[in-house]
Order: structure tokens, then C-alpha cells, then sequence
């Protein structure tokens, strides 16, 4: 089977180097030049643990990477994995999609059924719309000579190679009987857990030999993009709803991380999502929940349990600024150390982080910031070039004569940090720690008077 995967973003390199892996010829498209040039020489154009070794083995033997999409004609299956990125009124732009669709219709070959798959998350009924696109351009027959399908991709950044090679589960969104059969015989190595002898050896993380087999499930098209938005702000309303409960803890006295332990005993509820921090951020909440909930109000069944979260949401960033300012008194003139500026660790996405709205307010309250993050400083301040921030090369110069660290990304880097040392070069040794990971007594011991979130005095 030949397989392309258009996108080399996230998704695309991820699928791209995993299914190259797995032994089939896969082509990687893209439009951006710099990015194909990058996975040509071996390097991965994200940051991903395990990716640049993965793509590093296969590039030019069974990985190939270019801007042209003459592949298209001797592919089986076409993954899509281009951006859909949010507009000012929470609707998705689906500009990059159609331009995929428009050049896949170009070059799709009448001599063999392909199956194109819709990896991207979109909205329900653009299989569909692709569908059109593709019949328009190429001239050929939409379920006889194609067809588009739904197979949503639910890999987190930081964790996307155990994702996609020992996913919990499988979305096929599909009536075709052809293109279901072939999406059973490519994900088959991965349901059964066969396929990860191939890559294992470039594995940052144990493979469990007791890991339950991936559940498949198949379902209409319609359902199946509906399940990628419906999965996605589940999980943001989970994280506000402990995020509300961690406020009420601060209130009452009582203990977030303890109450976010009992509940999660319950497996009705689970002990996933419960972990507390300065709001859910990054490249794909924030549109996700915008965009299901821009849907809802177009269907006149407003989604209001997702709006609240994303209000909610948004109260929590605001929440963190006025713990600051609340034991910084004014922020006029003090100098803050914000540790972390991608939306989560072993990243470098700083795309839509809770680190901008924070640092931006904390700037309007008039205070200098110095920041750090060990691999998202390039994206940050490309995408946040409006703030006046000054980038460190260590979390120890970041802290150097500051008020107060705050600690908004737990990367491992800073939770092994010598905080005794970190201590000693600030003008006040306040720590906040927003995710609750460094241990109270421990950071009082090094010198810091220490704050987290719904944490019991
Ligand atoms: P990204 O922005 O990192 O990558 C998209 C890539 O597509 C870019 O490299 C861009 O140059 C390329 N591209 C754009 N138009 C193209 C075209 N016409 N032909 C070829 N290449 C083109 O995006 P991403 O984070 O990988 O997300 C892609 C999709 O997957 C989005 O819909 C996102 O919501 C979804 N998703 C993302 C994640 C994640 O963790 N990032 C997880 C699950 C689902
Ligand atoms: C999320 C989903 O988890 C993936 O399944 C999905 O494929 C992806 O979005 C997507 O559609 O793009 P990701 O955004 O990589 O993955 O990261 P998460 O681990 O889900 O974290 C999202 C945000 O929630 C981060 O800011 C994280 O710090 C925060 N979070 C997460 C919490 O505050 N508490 C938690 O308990 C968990």
C-alpha cells in the first residue's frame, strides 16, 4: 500500500514517519519548502521526543518528503493534516483543506480507488465538501474511482509517537465497504499491537506488553467528525470543572490534588484530566471549542456547558494574574520569571498558550517579565512579537533578581532544577507554581515562600 499524508505539521510527520515505520512506502506532501528540506536531511520539522530518530531511520527508504504531489497518483490512502485554524468568531477556515482538496483532485489517478482520509479535525459534513472538490477538479466519480473519509487523530503533542503507535482507539468514519476493508489492513499492525517491533528501538518511552489491544471503531462519516469536537471539549470542560473545584479548595481550605484523587478512584470518572493548572491552552482546545460551539449557535442547540468552560477558562488565566498580584501587591516596577511558555511540556508549540494572555496582562500591570522555556522560545516570541519580554537562555537567568518565579509549564528540566540556587539570585523568593508539581516543604526548605493552586495552607 503507498501512502501520502499531506501536512508536515504535527500530525502530518507524526503519521508520516509512523506509518513509514510500519513498512509502507509514505510520502510526505507540503507546500512549506523549509519543512520538506528538514525532513530530506533527516530532522524533524517539530519538536517531538523520539520524532527526528524515527524520521532520521526511514527518510529515503520508506519515508520520502516533497512539494510536489505527484504521489498522489500511485497513492491507496491519502491522509489529510493540514492546519484549520480558528477565525475571529470561533468559526474553522478551512482555506488550507480545500487547497489540499483542489491539488489532490489535480493529480488523483483514474486508474486506481483511492481513499482519502480526513486526519485534520473538521467540521461535520467536509468529508463531503472535500468530496466535491476533489469530483470537481479530477473529473472523476466520488465513491466508484474515490472516496473521502473521517479518521480523526487524537495524538497529544509530547506523547504523539506512543499515541499513534499504541493509541486507545481507532475512528473510522465510513459506509464505504471498500475503504473500510482497506483502512482495517493498514491500521491492522497497529490494533494488534504488532507493528511497533519496527520503530520500537527509536521509543523514548517502555512499550507494555499488558497494554490493552487499541479498540476500532467504525461509524458514518458524520458521526465520526462529530466525535473528534465532542472528545476534545469533554476534555476541556473536565480540566475547568477541577480548575473551578481547585478556586472553591483555596476558599474552603481543602486540598485540590487529594479531591482530584479521590474523585478519579471512581472510574465513572476516571483520574485523567484532573490535574490543575492556569487554564487549558494550545494549538487545538481553544479552536476546537470555539469552532463546536460556533456550530451549535449556526443549529440553534447552543453547546452552553462548552461555553461556560471556555468562560471558565479564561477566568482561571485571570485567576493566576491576581494570585500574582495579590502577593505582589503592585506590579509596578517588580520584575516576574515566567518558567514555561508552551501549552504543555515536550512541546515547542506556542501556539495559543495561556503563557501570552498571562505575561501581556502582567506587562499592562506594569511589570517587566524575563521568561524561559526550553524549547519554545523561538515559536513564542515569533508569535508573540507585540510583547516586550526578555528571553533568558536558563531558567536560573530568568530567575536572577527577580520578585517572583512562576512556574506555568511543568517541564521535567524545571522540577529537577537545584531550587536552593534559584533561591539565592532573586530579590524575593516567591515561587507560584500553577501545575502543583513541586513539593511544598522541599521549595520552603530551598528558601521559597510557596504558593500552588488549591493547595491546603
Ligand atoms: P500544523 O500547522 O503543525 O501543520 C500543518 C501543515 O500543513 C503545515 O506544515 C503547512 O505548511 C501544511 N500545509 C498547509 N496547506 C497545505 C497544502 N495545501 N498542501 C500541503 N501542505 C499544506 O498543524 P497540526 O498541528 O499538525 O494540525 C493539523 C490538523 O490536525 C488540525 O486540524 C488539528 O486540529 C488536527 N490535530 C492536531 C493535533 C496536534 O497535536 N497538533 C492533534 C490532533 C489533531
Ligand atoms: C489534545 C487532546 O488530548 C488530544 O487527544 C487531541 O488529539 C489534541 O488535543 C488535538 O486535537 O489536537 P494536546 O492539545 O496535545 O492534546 O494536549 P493535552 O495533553 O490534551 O493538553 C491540553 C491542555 O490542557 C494543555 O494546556 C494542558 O496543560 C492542559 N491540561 C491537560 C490541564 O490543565 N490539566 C490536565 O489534567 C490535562
Amino acid at each position: 500500500m503507498n501512502i501520502v499524508c499531506i501536512g508536515s505539521g504535527y500530525v502530518g510527520s507524526v503519521t508520516g514517519a509512523a506509518f513509514s515505520a510500519l513498512g509502507y512506502k509514505t510520502t510526505v506532501i507540503d507546500i512549506n519548502e523549509s519543512k520538506v528540506a528538514l525532513l530530506n536531511s533527516g530532522q524533524s520539522p517539530i519538536y517531538e521526543p523520539g520524532l527526528t530518530e524515527l524520521i532520521r531511520a526511514y527518510i529515503g527508504k520508506t519515508l520520502f518528503a516533497t512539494t510536489s504531489y505527484e504521489a498522489v497518483k500511485s497513492a491507496d490512502v491519502i491522509f489529510i493534516g493540514v492546519g484549520t485554524p480558528s477565525r475571529p468568531d470561533g468559526s474553522v477556515d478551512l482555506s488550507y483543506i480545500k487547497a489540499a482538496a483542489g491539488s489532490i483532485g489535480k493529480s488523483l489517478s483514474r486508474d486506481r480507488f483511492t481513499v482519502i482520509v480526513n486526519k485534520s479535525t473538521v467540521p461535520v459534513g467536509t468529508a463531503d465538501l472535500v468530496s466535491s472538490i476533489i469530483e470537481k477538479e479530477s473529473g472523476l466519480r466520488a465513491e466508484h474511482q474515490f472516496t473521502v473519509i473521517s479518521n480523526p487523530e487524537f495524538l497529544r503533542e509530547g506523547y504523539a509517537l506512543e499515541d499513534v503507535f499504541f493509541p486507545d482507539r481507532i475512528i473510522i468514519g465510513s459506509v464505504h465497504h471498500a475503504a473500510k476493508d482497506r483502512m482495517r489492513q493498514l491500521y491492522n499492525s497497529i490494533v494488534y499491537r504488532e507493528g511497533y517491533e519496527a520503530a520500537a528501538k527509536y521509543f523514548y518511552f517502555k512499550h507494555n506488553p499488558e497494554a490493552p489491544q487499541a479498540k476500532y471503531f467504525e461509524t458514518d462519516t458524520k458521526s465520526s467528525e462529530m466525535i473528534k469536537y465532542a472528545a476534545n471539549a469533554f476534555l476541556a470542560v473536565k480540566i475547568s470543572y477541577i480548575n473551578e473545584v481547585a478556586r472553591l479548595c483555596e476558599s474552603l481550605g481543602a486540598n485540590v490534588p487529594d479531591v482530584a484523587r479521590g474523585m478519579g478512584m471512581d472510574s465513572r470518572i476516571g483520574e485523567k484530566f484532573l490535574e490543575v493548572s492556569s487554564g487549558w491552552s494550545g494549538s487545538c482546545f481553544p479552536k476546537d471549542t470555539a469552532e463546536f460551539l460556533h456550530t451549535s449557535q449556526q443549529y440553534g442547540s447552543e453547546l452552553t456547558l462548552v461555553k461556560t468552560a471556555m468562560q471558565s477558562n479564561e477566568r482561571m488565566h485571570a485567576y493566576v494574574v491576581e494570585k500574582i498580584q495579590h502577593r505582589l501587591k503592585s506590579l509596578h516596577g517588580k520584575s516576574i520569571c515566567i518558567l514555561g511558555l508552551t501549552f504543555k511540556p515536550n512541546t515547542d508549540d506556542a501556539r495559543k498558550t495561556q503563557a501570552s494572555y498571562i505575561i501581556a496582562r502582567l506587562i499592562e500591570l506594569g511589570a517587566h517579565v524575563k521568561v524561559h522555556d526550553p524549547q519554545g522560545m523561538e515559536m513564542f516570541r515569533s508569535l508573540n512579537s507585540s510583547l516586550s519580554v526578555e528571553f533568558c537562555k536558563s531558567p536560573q537567568e530568568a530567575a536572577e533578581e527577580t520578585d517572583m518565579v512562576v512556574l506555568l509549564t511543568h517541564w521535567a528540566d524545571y522540577q529537577r532544577l537545584d531550587w536552593t540556587k534559584v533561591a539565592k539570585r532573586m530579590k524575593h523568593p516567591f515561587l507560584f507554581d500553577t501545575r502543583n508539581v513541586l513539593e511544598h516543604h522541599e521549595m520552603e526548605r530551598a528558601g521559597f515562600q510557596y504558593e500552588g493552586l488549591g493547595l491546603r495552607k
